[in-house]
């Protein structure tokens, strides 16, 4: 944590802008339940995604006094304001130097916000990675230490955030079998086979309203968990067959244990006290839709499941044809207003413009 503090105060800019974008992900293997400060219970791994993402962009000038607006979709923005001023606090001890500038933050999402797709991973490492940029040219980070500090950073705002820095899949929680992971940061994670490349999540939006339990709340409620010690040991040991599947490329094996995976985090908000049911009638629906289509027709598709109602469905670009047009005939009508996303592993965020005076 020690090698994340930022002493360094010269040779930062005077004034600049930095715009990033940056993914949501997928976990395959959930994070859930963690320790403060933003420390997992368990290691996870995620799909990041291509089409969902947040785009932000930051103007800074030197101020002697420290000051933030955010416009969010062009629009100044006093509520997630806060969140992101709580967040620069929590900061500040490894990034000082935000604080010796006025920040404009101008910030937008590819989906919609009322989608049920939660904003925070793409958000907070969209953020992460342009404040880090202003780090990165004064202190000559080099492309690594830049990637992992902007991790680092992302985590403490959001933790399935660090895993977004890095496509195709990124690797979150110290774990024996995957090199250099740890709790702080996520890592990469590209020793996969091909097909996993190619791997499309339709999105099925099966309710956009704000959820009734935050996730926050879900990650508490682990701690008192008659099952949450089992449950940190099946993750672990998820992940480990996770590894071999992915890189034999074994589907039917991906398809059991990422099913699996999502069912067991819903079986944990079920079995927690308070016990709390973020499905809805319609997820149970297309969920057995699903299995139907997959048994009848032997098409290699999975479901998976954040802390919500949505649906991502999980399946090789071979069979995209066959899938999407299953979706429009059986699945839509499941859907709030019929809607649903197309999405794809990506290969992580983009720099899209950068200039400091
Ligand atoms: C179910 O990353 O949203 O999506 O660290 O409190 O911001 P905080 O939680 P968050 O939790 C994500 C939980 C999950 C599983 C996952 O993405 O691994």
């Amino acid at each position: 944590m020690q090698d994340f503090i930022c002493t360094k105060t010269e040779n930062f800019p005077d004034s600049g802008s930095v715009c990033w974008t940056s993914p949501s992900n997928i976990a395959l293997i959930k994070y859930w339940g963690k320790k403060p400060v933003q420390i997992p219970a368990n290691s996870s791994l995620s799909f990041t995604l291509n089409e969902c993402y947040t785009k932000t962009k930051i103007d800074f000038k030197k101020s002697a006094e420290f000051k933030i607006k955010l416009f969010v979709d062009g629009a100044e923005n006093v509520e997630f304001l806060e969140k992101i001023e709580t967040f620069l606090t929590r900061i500040k001890q490894f990034c000082p130097y935000i604080f010796t500038y006025k920040l404009s933050i101008h910030t937008e999402n590819t989906f919609p916000h009322s989608s049920g797709i939660a904003s925070s991973a793409s958000g907070m490492s969209a953020l992460a990675l342009c404040l880090i940029s202003i780090e990165r040219i004064a202190c000559k980070l080099s492309e690594n230490e830049f990637l992992k500090k902007a991790s680092f950073i992302s985590r403490l705002g959001s933790g399935s955030a660090c895993r977004s820095i890095y496509g195709p899949i990124g690797v979150w929680g110290k774990h024996p079998s995957f090199f250099e992971s740890n709790d702080e940061f996520a890592v990469a994670y590209n020793s996969i086979h091909p097909i996993f490349t190619t791997f499309q999540d339709t999105i099925l939006l099966v309710d956009k309203g704000k959820k009734q339990v935050s996730s926050t709340l879900g990650h508490q409620l682990m701690n008192n968990h008659p099952f949450s010690e089992l449950r940190y040991d099946q993750a672990k040991e998820n992940l480990e067959k996770l590894k071999k599947i992915l890189t034999n490329g074994d589907i039917t094996s991906f398809i059991q244990l990422v099913e699996s995976e999502a069912l067991t985090l819903h079986a944990m908000m079920m079995t927690s006290s308070p016990y709390f049911i973020l499905m809805k009638p319609n997820t149970l629906s297309i969920i057995h839709e699903i299995w139907e289509f997959r048994k009848s027709k032997k098409v290699p598709l999975c479901v998976t499941l954040d802390a919500g109602a949505n649906i991502h469905l999980l399946y090789p670009e071979q069979v995209k044809s066959q899938v999407l047009e299953f979706v429009e005939d059986n699945l839509v009508v499941f859907c709030e207003n019929q809607q649903y996303i197309c999405d794809s592993v990506g290969n992580g965020p983009n720099l899209l413009m950068e200039h400091y005076a």
